[in-house]
């Protein structure tokens, strides 16, 4: 059952931070269309737009206040109504964020129903009851804090928030909750969008609020055995996906699952269950946790890439899903730091981004890009607790401190790992203010932290952009949209995968170190992408740090 979304090359794009065309500081839908000609150059086939829906920008557009209009920092509907039409004249298609989890507290549903208890609405959203002085259970936020926020005006009720306090969760067990999604995700597939990226869809059900978590009594807990993929889940989203097929049998669900295991990612993408075509965990990424401080909390801590902790995983990941669905395959989004922050080599820059680069996307699945990545922009640089715009940030500081690192070396190690500092400009001209993202300050308040632009890049053949589009040329041969895929057990440092379609097969191999590896390849196949030096050592092949190569046979001599 061939889909037109099985050999998309996604290109995730922060509208507020991509291109501002009419000069107040924000990215904007015009901005985009501007860039289309840039991304086909890419080799991008779909858009991937963070949310563009009116919105107070708490969560800069995860707080939906009206889901029929578009924000008018970004556009308008006929903005939105242009994009689509010329991403088509492109072949390429478009994919908007849906935000079903919760909405902002301005959405005329929340307000009406805090305004009546009485209301319809009241039972849109999730709220309780607790003892005076006390909360009514005590879960944590993932912004940190208790899922439960006083309701104004009502003593010892609260509603509940799973992650800012203005972004209540709705119902999902009342009907017409679902039935108002249901509405305006077809709403929008039928002005064109091709597809929904699900905001945070595995939080939709809740456990029974009396029950608390393990741990010190009062204190909020973040414990996802709560409000992380329960039972109800996956009816729901059955419902949901199931009407939006009805409408656009053809319609990409792309789910975003941050905590899903691998057997998660089989039941949510399973074509038999009629949930998502193809689901993003952030368990694919895999971390080195042996060389953290222990006296911080890990999060903001910077740490290196396991390489064979990932190879586990990802072999994990592929072979169960190899007769389900496609793997999502990324290195960035907007709620982690850049790839180029957390992993590359300081000495080896832009061979290392290379390298990871074919590490992940020629492998069986669907390559997301966040933009900026094919630069090798790394995070900005903020220089204010407040630019964090996160709560949890000012406890790490201050316990950093207290254990006697400065506060530069602080502030360094937030803007190493948080995602605001992710969020920052793309970098299209060195030359112009503000790197031709705008003709004003842009909205965030950040610094760049490396010198490289659009304009550089492309005129530079040895560029990581240029490499970025041989990567995706590549990417779209049959080989490696369809071929099957084996991840080989290789020494520690060095990521080796073999393709294999019909006659043919490639073999990649990239060493992710900063030493030389010997490396066996006896596929026989030619050179048809390489980063450094790789030379014949002895019935071997020396490959140099952070270098990498593709090689294809198909004489059919393996
Ligand atoms: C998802 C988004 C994240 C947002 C959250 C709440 O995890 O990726 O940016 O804050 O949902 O909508
Ligand atoms: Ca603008």
């Amino acid at each position: 059952m061939a889909n037109w979304h099985e050999k998309q090359v996604i290109y995730q794009i922060y509208p507020k931070s991509f291109k501002d065309t009419n000069d107040d500081g924000i990215g904007d839908l015009q901005g985009v269309i501007q860039k289309i000609p840039y991304l086909k150059a890419l080799g991008i086939t779909t858009i991937w737009l963070n949310p563009i829906y009116v919105s107070p920008q708490v969560d800069n557009g995860y707080d939906v206040a009206d889901y029929y209009q578009i924000d008018q920092s970004v556009g308008s509907m006929a903005d939105v109504e242009a994009l689509i039409q010329a991403l088509h004249q492109n072949g390429m298609h478009l994919l908007l964020d849906f935000v079903m989890n919760h909405t902002s507290d301005q959405h005329p549903w929340f307000q009406a129903a805090l305004k009546d208890p009485q209301s319809k609405y009241h039972d849109y959203y999730l709220w309780a009851q607790a003892k005076p002085g006390q909360l009514p259970n005590n879960w944590g936020s993932f912004f940190g804090g208790s899922v439960w926020e006083p309701t104004p005006k009502a003593p010892n009720h609260y509603y509940f928030h799973l992650f800012d306090r203005h972004m209540p969760d709705l119902n999902w067990q009342n009907p017409a909750v679902r039935q108002a999604m249901i509405e305006i995700a077809k709403f929008w597939l039928n002005k064109g969008v091709d597809g929904l990226r699900l905001d945070a869809f595995i939080h939709i059900d809740k456990a029974n609020f009396k029950q608390f978590a393990v741990g010190e009594s009062q204190k909020p807990v973040i414990d996802d055995t709560f409000y992380a993929h329960l039972s109800r889940v996956q009816p729901y989203l059955r419902e949901f996906c199931h009407a939006l097929r009805a409408i656009k049998p053809d319609v990409f669900i792309l789910g975003e699952a941050a905590s899903a295991s691998p057997e998660l990612l089989i039941d949510y993408s399973r074509p038999q269950n009629d949930e998502c075509d193809a689901v993003i965990t952030f368990r694919s990424i895999v971390d080195r946790l042996d060389q953290l401080d222990s006296r911080l909390p890990a999060e903001f801590q910077p740490k290196a890439l396991d390489v064979e902790g990932m190879r586990q995983r990802l072999t994990t990941i592929e072979t169960k899903l190899a007769d389900v669905s496609l793997p999502v395959l990324y290195w960035s989004n907007h709620d982690m730091a850049r790839v180029a922050s957390r992993y590359a080599s300081t000495d080896y820059y832009w061979q290392s981004l290379k390298c990871l680069a074919a590490m992940l996307y020629l492998q069986r699945g669907l390559p997301i890009i966040y933009y900026g990545e094919e630069l090798g922009l790394k995070n900005s640089y903020l220089k204010q607790l407040s630019d964090f715009h996160d709560q949890t940030v000012l406890p790490f500081y201050q316990q950093a401190l207290a254990v006697g690192y400065s506060a530069d070396q602080t502030m360094k190690m937030l803007n190493q790992t948080h995602k605001m500092a992710a969020r920052g400009m793309m970098p299209w001209d060195s030359d112009q203010p503000y790197q031709g993202f705008s003709k004003h300050e842009p909205w965030l308040n950040g610094q760049q932290t490396t010198p490289v632009s659009v304009a550089a890049e492309t005129s530079d053949p040895t560029s990581l952009l240029v490499f970025y589009r041989q990567l995706f040329q590549l990417k779209q041969t049959p080989l490696f949209t369809a071929g099957d895929e084996v991840i080989q057990p290789t020494a520690n440092g060095v990521f080796q995968y073999t393709r294999q379609l019909a006659g043919q097969l490639a073999t990649v191999t990239c060493n992710l170190s900063d030493t030389v590896q010997l490396v066996t390849n006896n596929d026989g196949g030619q050179p048809s992408l390489t980063v450094g030096a790789v030379d014949q050592h002895a019935g071997q092949l020396n490959y140099s740090p952070w270098s990498m190569t593709v090689t294809i046979n198909d004489k059919k001599e393996f």
